[in-house]
């Protein structure tokens, strides 16, 4: 077993340090106590029974139904909003602090679930749209958001590209490309190409995965991921956080 605070503690590959000086402070410091709890190994639990059960129905239905059944007979498949479950809420509180302390008033999250982290990132910004390819998780995030004026939610996949314009000052896509299946270069760079639309000159994207210890093939499909969105010259890599159990990489979109 990997020492989990040596982890949880590394930083790398910030290419560019001075692009962060303006933005020295981030959204909300990051938690310093440990991380998870006894009760998390059902958090993992429940999550791979979840991703099991996607991956069965996968093969009877496409990928939008399986989500939708999913979510229609699961409270909660992934346990994103579940109190007892502290490991998630970590990783939220994370998130925010890898973003800069800056004033976004757009803010668009691609994946976007039961929309824990949506309604978590509300405060921080004037509005937020919370996108996803399940009609039954859109629902239930409409359902659960109520109180959130700033938040609003649409069904749609990020594999076609609505028509939207260049509005987002902050895009964040978490835990939702790994379930493209297959995913190779082209299909990740016209990805790449759709979110940056929808971005604002010098506007930042937050991209999250599974990353475990490096070689098992989830963290390999996650660096191949990551890597992928430099290497299209829209994107510039401003920071890069290996956690336990994620990689979540801040890019920035270029000017060029
Ligand atoms: C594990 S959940 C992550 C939810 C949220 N981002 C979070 O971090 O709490 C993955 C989500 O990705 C959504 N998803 C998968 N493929 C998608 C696609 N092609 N377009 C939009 N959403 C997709 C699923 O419906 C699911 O709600």
């Amino acid at each position: 077993m990997p020492n989990l605070n040596a982890v949880s503690a590394e930083i790398t590959a910030i290419p560019d340090p001075a692009e962060f000086s303006a933005d020295a402070m981030s959204l909300a410091s990051a938690p310093t106590n440990f991380f998870m709890t006894i009760r998390d190994i059902a958090f993992w639990i429940r999550s791979a029974r979840a991703d099991a059960r996607l991956k069965q129905w996968r093969g009877e239905h496409q990928m939008a139904s399986a989500f939708d059944r999913l979510y229609a007979g699961m409270i909660d498949p992934f346990g994103a909003g579940l109190p007892q479950f502290r490991y998630q809420q970590r990783k939220y509180d994370c998130l925010l602090s890898m973003l800069p302390a800056r004033h976004y008033r757009s803010v668009l999250d691609v994946g976007c679930g039961l929309g824990s982290f949506t309604r978590k990132l509300a405060p921080y910004c004037d509005h937020i749209l919370g996108t996803d390819i399940s009609g039954e998780a859109i629902r239930q995030a409409r359902a659960l958001s109520l109180e959130h004026l700033q938040v609003d939610y649409s069904h749609e996949d990020i594999l076609e590209q609505p028509g939207r314009e260049a509005t987002f000052d902050l895009i964040i896509v978490a835990d939702t490309l790994y379930y493209i299946d297959p995913l190779p270069d082209g299909r990740l760079t016209s990805i790449a190409r759709n979110i940056a639309a929808k971005m604002t000159p010098g506007g930042l994207l937050l991209l999250v995965n599974h990353y475990f210890f490096g070689a098992d093939r989830a963290s390999r499909n996650t660096r191949g991921i990551h890597d992928a969105f430099p290497r299209t010259s829209i994107f510039d890599r401003l920071a890069e956080y290996r956690r336990a159990f994620f990689l979540a990489t801040l890019f920035q979109r270029s000017n060029s």
